[in-house]
This record gives C-alpha cells, structure tokens and sequence, in this order.
C-alpha cells in the first residue's frame, strides 16, 4: 500500500474542500451528492518531499448484511477510491452465505481491494457466519499486519514511513464456547492493545485509530459493552479516533479527554469537564472521537435525543432521525485528519469534522 502523492495545488485544494464541509453540529451540511469529490491525484509530484505530500484514505462501516443497503454502500465506497477499506463487523447476518458476501464486496470493489475485516458479534461465535470463512475469501491485503486478522491486528499504512496505526480489537462480544475475549486490565488482550497504542506514539506514527465492533457510548439503546476501563484506557492514551459497529446509527462524539475535572469517563453520564472540544474543528492531543458507523447497509436502530450521554455528542442520526445508510470518509497526512460522512444514494445525512496536529 503506496500513499497517494497530491500535487501542492491539489493538497490545498483538498484542504480548502475538506474545510468547506466542517459544519456546525446540528446545522444542515449540504447533501454528498452536491459537493465534487475529493481530489485523487494519483500521479507523484518529484518536486515535493514526501513529508509534505504523503496522505492516506480510508473509509469505514460495519453492520453490513447482503441487501440493497449493502450494494447502496459498497457503490459509495468504490466511488471514493479509498486506499483502504475497515468493515466494522457484522457482515452477512446469514450462516453458509460468506462467500456470496466475499462476492458482492469484490464485484464492488475488486478483488484485491484492502477491504480488512474485524468480526461483528454475528459472525464471532459462528452462528450468523463464520469470520474466520470469511476471512479467506476477504484476506488480509495490507503488507506487515500483526496478529490475527478479523479478531486482534494492527497495521501500519503505509508499512514505510508510516501516517496511521489501525488497531482492531474484539471486546464484548462472544466467542465460539460463548465466552468473550478477555480484555480485563493487565490481561494478554490490555496490555497488547496498550503496547500497539505505546508503539504507534513511540515510532513517531503521526495518527492511531482503534477499531471494533462494540462500542462504549450510544445514543441508542446498547450499554458499555467494550468496558469503561478499556474504554479510558483508551481515551487517557489519546487514541484519535475510535471506529465502531453494533448500533445501526451513525453517531459521533465530541472529543472526549481526561483531565483533572474528569479523571475518568463513566458510562450512562455526560459530564461537561469530560468534553475536550465540542465543535467539529479539533487539536490532537486533548483526547478522543468515537464515532459508530454502524450503517453499512442493515436496517437502522432509533437513537434517544433524551439519551442521558447526549451531552457527550456532537452529531446522531438513525432510524427516528435523519435515516442514512453510507460510510465514514477520511484523509490523513501528516499534519491533519479529515474525516465525513458519505450517505448511499438515496440519503441525504452528512458529518465533517477534522483533527489537526
Ligand atoms: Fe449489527
């Protein structure tokens, strides 16, 4: 996986673009299908150093399933052209279908496309799919990943010089023997999550996105189901992004830190001093997004705009307000991370927002 090169003209073209979509939480942003797409320059410029240049795109959705919503959101992802694409679980809902589901992402996307897998709670314990079934016919296709494709993993993108850590885990979700992976404090799980986290900051990688499936904070009706001390465990590392499934919604958090006012963020509670920055234009370093992009093409569930985490949000939508299915979009370089949400035809729902260094 070779990042892409962008002419200076069209790195700040990109920017001004990407900049152009932040907008403010609640407002209306304009509809995908108004706005020109992302530059792709995809010849490199020698005149340019590569520190300056080098980006990374990837899009990312879970809660996929083999219907129209799916094939809806799989044309929104080969419209992109990401370089990579993170399918956040929950695949085919279906037992004995994974290759017809290897299929629909393939026609869509090619066959040796990243598409790189995390397993859902459907396909983990086997009974709605097999992961590891799947993970034959979408193998891993990014060059230098570590650990268990489709369970535990983490890879550098690109493997020189690198921009982004992905880190996959599989907390709260069951396992065939119906147990779930054991991500308790000081356990093998923790402490390899923590030394990726440790690693990425200590090889100076300039960005570092955990991804799985459960998530910890909803507004609709699922609880804490990674664990809050993972959960913080994460955020007081300043982990930039969490990617999440599992709810059918899209949500966003505000970036959410530690601090003296908030040493610890609890789940069910929305405390105003756990909430780094509120807005969509945010600094690294003050603590993390999660975002749930659980829209990949199965039907939606109701968010709670009473929800008692509401405070800790900046942007929901789901079956009770502003339905979409599509895909969360994101740019990284070396100095910024843009990311938005690109509904499927027929939706009209977006998001932006950017983390800069
Ligand atoms: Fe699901």
């Amino acid at each position: 996986m070779a990042a892409r090169k962008h002419s200076a003209q069209a790195a700040s073209a990109a920017a001004l673009i990407w900049a152009a979509l932040i907008c403010l939480a609640g407002s209306g942003c304009q509809p995908a299908a108004e706005r020109p797409p992302a530059p792709r320059e995809q010849s490199a410029s020698p005149e340019q150093p590569a520190s300056d240049t080098a980006s990374v795109h990837f899009t990312a959705a879970g809660d996929i399933s083999m219907g129209g919503g799916a094939r809806a959101v799989l044309d929104v992802i080969a419209s992109l052209q990401p370089d990579l694409n993170i399918a956040l679980g929950d695949l085919s809902y279906q037992a004995g279908v994974e290759q017809a589901f290897c299929d629909m992402v393939t026609r869509k996307l090619g066959k040796d496309f990243p598409y790189e897998l995390i397993t859902g709670n459907h396909e983990s314990d086997g009974h709605d799919g097999d992961i590891g079934t799947f993970a034959e016919c979408l193998p891993n296709r990014l060059p230098g990943l570590q650990g268990a494709y489709g369970i535990q993993w983490y890879v550098d993108v690109p493997q020189e010089q690198p921009l982004v850590r992905f880190i996959l885990i599989s907390p709260g979700i069951k396992f065939p023997g119906g147990q779930p992976l054991d991500y308790s404090p000081g356990s093998d799980r923790w402490v390899w999550t923590e030394s990726a986290i440790d690693g990425a900051r200590a090889a100076d990688i300039p960005w570092t996105v955990v991804g799985m499936h459960t998530l910890c904070f909803s507004m609709g009706h699922y609880g804490c189901q990674p664990g809050e001390q993972l959960t913080n465990m994460l955020v007081s590392r300043n982990v930039d992004l969490v990617l999440t499934g599992h709810e059918h919604v899209y949500q966003r958090t505000r970036q959410l830190g530690l601090n003296a006012g908030c040493p610890v963020l609890v789940p069910g509670e929305a405390r105003d001093d756990c909430v780094a920055d509120a807005d969509n234009s945010l600094a690294q370093g003050q603590g993390t997004v999660f975002v749930t992009v659980g829209v990949g093409g199965a039907g939606h569930h109701d968010v709670q705009a009473d929800d008692p985490e509401a405070g800790l949000f900046a942007v929901w939508s789901g079956k009770n307000r502003d339905r979409a299915l599509g895909t969360l979009d994101v740019m990284v370089t070396d100095s910024r991370l843009d990311a938005r949400f690109v509904p499927a035809a027929g939706f009209t729902f977006t998001d932006a927002f950017a983390i800069e260094r």
